[in-house]
């Protein structure tokens, strides 16, 4: 897959909800459940972190709700990139890039959200043919006012800011020109998910897919 079409992939899938679920989900058996808990509050599209010892077999069981998109996130090895996509992973993130993992996506055929938190970092996925990415660790980073300053040296790139994204900043992300969506871990608790609370996740969901991209 040409990195261009990878990124056309990615953006589609970034057009789907404004928040794209980060999970982080130690039981499989978890798996179902909090997938369509999510899906039902309006965000199909999921990203299980490659974290814990059961985030291969929560990506085959997530992948088969209906309405879902799962990837897979934390991709750092051209491992985990066959492992994810064997496991039924349609697109893959990635806290940062290098040579080796966007080659092993773009051999696997992997839209993948590679990862970049200076104009630097940016530049060279673009030169690479990205225009597509995740804006990592996105608050440390300097938040929106530091994506709406790369938005005027570098406008044709879309960034899906993530890490320290909340409900309330997300709408300041979500408003500026060059966001296609966010990512966050907000939306999963890891108390709701352990105490099986899948309403209440579903209305977390709720909340977060009805924040506006041009708020
Ligand atoms: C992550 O990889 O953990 C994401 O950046 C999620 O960050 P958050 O927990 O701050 O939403």
């Amino acid at each position: 897959m040409l990195p261009h079409d990878a990124s056309t992939a990615t953006k589609k899938i970034c057009a789907l909800a404004p928040i794209i679920p980060v999970l982080v989900v130690h039981d499989v058996a978890h798996a179902r459940p909090l997938a369509e808990a999510l899906v039902a509050g309006g965000l199909p599209v999921l990203e299980v972190t490659l974290r814990t010892e059961a985030a291969l077999a929560v990506i085959a069981e997530m992948a088969k709700v209906e309405g879902g998109v799962v990837g897979a996130g934390t991709l750092l090895t051209p491992d985990d990139v066959k492992r994810a996509k064997d496991a039924g992973a349609t697109f893959g993130v990635s806290p940062g890039a290098t040579d080796r993992l966007l080659s092993a996506c773009e051999d696997a055929h992997l839209p993948t959200l590679p990862g970049a938190a200076t104009a630097t970092e940016a530049m060279r996925l673009l030169e690479r043919g990205y225009d597509m990415m995740k804006f990592f660790p996105a608050e440390a980073s300097g938040g929106a006012p530091a994506l709406k300053s790369l938005a005027s040296p570098l406008p044709q790139i879309s960034f899906c800011p993530t890490g320290g994204v909340s409900m309330a900043n997300a709408r300041s992300y979500l408003s500026l020109p060059n966001v296609a969506c966010a990512g966050g871990s907000w939306v999963a608790p890891d108390a709701l998910v352990q105490a099986g609370d899948w309403p209440a996740i579903t209305e977390l969901a709720r909340a977060a897919s009805q924040l506006s991209r041009d708020a």
